[in-house]
């Protein structure tokens, strides 16, 4: 282990784009180091050599950040030199890992990292091997993607079928992002007069801003799914809201009719958009967004398991929430928190 103090690079960055995907990505680890090395052999750097460590490892970093829904260099295995060790590499030197979301192909996710500085130092480092890896859901959710870079002395792979697909979680449906909510508040921060009794949900879902035909959302279904949510954590249940699924229901829209998921907004702040659909009285208030979910359940398992949730979670009353497909045929989602009153 002494060899790690040699000669240690570790460059982490991040690149997202869009949510505007549907289809089954298409991925081939050799395939992406013919274009790894095309750009190499551009920048005077010799051709890396594919690792079957480093594949293992790589998968494992994607199945880990489809299995959160999210795009992460951290790992439930540890550092990075830690996930390479525990795929068999040895007496490692220096090693680096780009990851991205959403992109469709390699070619695409190839093109994404080389326009990034960042990454495409990594790619064109003093590396000897390399691995990449692929994991999307069933549903063809936004595609997690991993490359990794490493010098060492030896690899011996472990086996594929103990650990690197342990983290996959085969049901989860698609998911590009789920972002949590940033515009918040309005007049007073006050935090939570007396949060919402136990009133059922259910029995207020035949709100007006409830999407039907093609745009499936389902708001009774998802508030109870919230709740459910909820309950579990302890919290009383959200109480659905006219005016904040109207709300959502806007935000939604905006999001589909430029085909990007975004928290910001032409009419303004959370609690400007609420008070123009009918519930002046706004104490606090908040948005979650996602998109590439197909149905509210497997939303709601998105919004639950990242950090939208801290807002599921939060000392709020009412909710609505509301789903609308682009043009091109991509859900966006916006769910929406209030304390208040909801008229
Ligand atoms: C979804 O609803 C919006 C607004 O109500 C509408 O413009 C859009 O065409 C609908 N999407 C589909 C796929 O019908
Ligand atoms: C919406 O969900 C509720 C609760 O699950 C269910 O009772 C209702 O039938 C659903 N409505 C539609 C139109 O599917
Ligand atoms: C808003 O609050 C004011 C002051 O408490 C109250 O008089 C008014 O009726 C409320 N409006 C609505 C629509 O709830």
């Amino acid at each position: 282990m002494s060899s790690f103090n040699s000669f240690l690079i570790v460059f982490l960055i991040c690149i997202t784009i869009g949510c505007a995907t549907t289809n089954a990505a298409s991925f081939n680890a050799e395939y992406q180091l013919s274009l790894v090395n095309k750009v190499r052999a551009q920048n005077g750097k010799s051709p890396l050599v594919l690792s079957p460590c480093l594949l293992l490892s790589a998968q494992a970093q994607s199945n880990y950040q489809l299995s959160i829904i999210t795009m992460t260099h951290n790992s439930p295995y540890g550092s990075l030199f830690d996930r390479m060790i525990k795929f068999g590499c040895q007496l490692m030197t220096s090693v680096a890992e780009n990851v991205a979301m959403g992109q469709q192909t390699d070619d695409t996710v190839m093109n994404a990292w080389v326009a990034s500085p960042g990454h495409f130092a990594n790619i064109i480092g003093n590396y000897k091997y390399f691995g990449a890896g692929m994991a999307q859901s069933s549903s063809n959710g936004a595609p997690f993607w991993t490359q990794q870079f490493a010098n060492y002395q030896t690899c011996v792979p472990t086996s594929s079928s103990s650990s690197s697909s342990t983290t996959v979680k085969p049901t989860t449906s698609s998911v590009s992002s789920a972002n949590s909510g940033t515009s918040s508040t309005s007049l007073s921060t006050s935090s939570n007069p007396t949060s919402g009794t136990s009133s059922t949900s259910s029995s207020s879902g035949s709100t007006s801003g409830t999407p039907t035909g093609p745009n499936l959302s389902n708001t009774t279904l998802h508030v109870s799914l919230v709740n459910t949510f909820r309950v579990a954590n302890n919290k009383p249940v959200f109480i659905l809201c006219p005016c904040l699924v109207q709300a959502a229901l806007a935000h939604s829209q905006y999001q589909a009719s430029i085909n990007t998921a975004t928290n910001s907004d032409p009419e303004g702040s959370v609690a400007n958009r609420i008070r123009a659909r009918g519930c002046p009285n706004v104490s606090t208030a908040t948005q979650n967004i996602g998109c590439g979910f197909n149905t509210d359940a497997s939303a709601v398992q998105g919004f639950t398991t990242t950090s939208t949730k801290n807002n599921l979670l939060g000392n709020y009353q009412y909710f609505g929430s509301a789903m609308v497909k682009s043009p091109q045929g991509y859900p966006y989602w916006t769910q929406i928190v209030m304390n208040g009153e909801c008229s």
